[in-house]
């Protein structure tokens, strides 16, 4: 962790933009699946569906970084997190929100899981279903085959693809940290492989609830309204509703499927 910090460092001595660093070092300084404002606005309007006033768990949310903004939004909203190291380790204050617990001991029940981006071989399904009657997932295409929730009681209502930050971050190494012919840089940016799948599963109870929610929330969609960060995004080609790459989830970018 000291030597992933102090490489942080070392870069940050030298980035043309301090919204680089998200990208690159996404365990220290951002996360590990891409989003926008309006990700972060789609999963609170699923959340309030099931209540006014929601019961939320972030599971294995690393620092908080997608938790911090949900709470701009559902203020009550808790992350679990396994490796206190992360906190204590680099002398990082633990928010109060943030319990430092493992996920395979969850007891409460939640209007909403949210599980972005879990390693490959964990696997919470069980806990996590236990709990809640509706759940947002964040996986990489072929990674995290145990984030998904079908046979656990729930169906996939909606879906929807960000890009994966190991491609925005070759993107921004290639376009503004590596000196090479304008041309290379376009045939290397369209070697777009890994995808990031935002799946929303829901118990059969709750499908019409959540759907209404998230078709109601798309229609009053204002992209402009977004965080900072997002800038880089446009800039590497990763705009809201972009077309391109092969993924299993068709169509642009953003773009939500039922
Ligand atoms: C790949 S990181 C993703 C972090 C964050 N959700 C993100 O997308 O940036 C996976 C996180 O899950 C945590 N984790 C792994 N096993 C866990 C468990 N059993 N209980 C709680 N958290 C766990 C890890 O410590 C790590 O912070």
């Amino acid at each position: 962790m000291q030597k992933a910090w102090a490489a942080l460092a070392q870069f940050q001595a030298r980035a043309i933009s301090p919204h680089h660093e998200r990208y690159s070092f996404p365990f220290l300084r951002g996360s590990y699946f891409v989003y926008r404002k309006i990700d972060v606005m789609r999963v609170a309007a699923i959340a309030k569906s099931v209540s006014s006033e929601p019961t939320y768990l972030d599971v294995g949310c690393g620092y908080g970084d997608f938790l911090k903004h949900v709470r701009e939004f559902i203020p009550k909203a808790e992350g679990l997190e396994v490796d206190e190291s992360m906190f204590y380790g680099l002398g990082i204050a633990k928010p109060d929100y943030v319990r430092i617990e493992d996920a395979r001991w969850i007891e409460k029940k939640y209007d909403l899981i949210f599980v972005g981006w879990m390693e490959p071989g964990q696997d919470f399904r069980d806990p996590v279903s236990k709990n809640t009657d509706v759940i947002v997932t964040t996986l990489d295409q072929g990674l995290s085959l145990a984030a998904e929730f079908d046979g656990h009681g729930f169906e996939r209502v909606a879906s929807w693809r960000t890009p994966s930050w190991e491609d925005v971050n070759t993107e921004i190494m290639n376009r503004y940290y590596t000196s090479m012919p304008e041309q290379k840089r376009t045939e290397l940016s369209r070697l777009r492989g890994a995808h990031n799948l935002w799946y929303v599963y829901a118990k059969p109870a709750m499908r019409d609830t959540v759907v209404g929610a998230l078709k109601s929330q798309i229609e009053s969609e204002q992209p402009t309204d977004r965080y900072d960060f997002e800038q880089v995004l446009d800039e590497c080609g990763y705009g809201y509703l972009e077309k391109g790459g092969d993924s299993a989830i068709p169509g642009p970018l953003w773009q939500v499927h039922f």
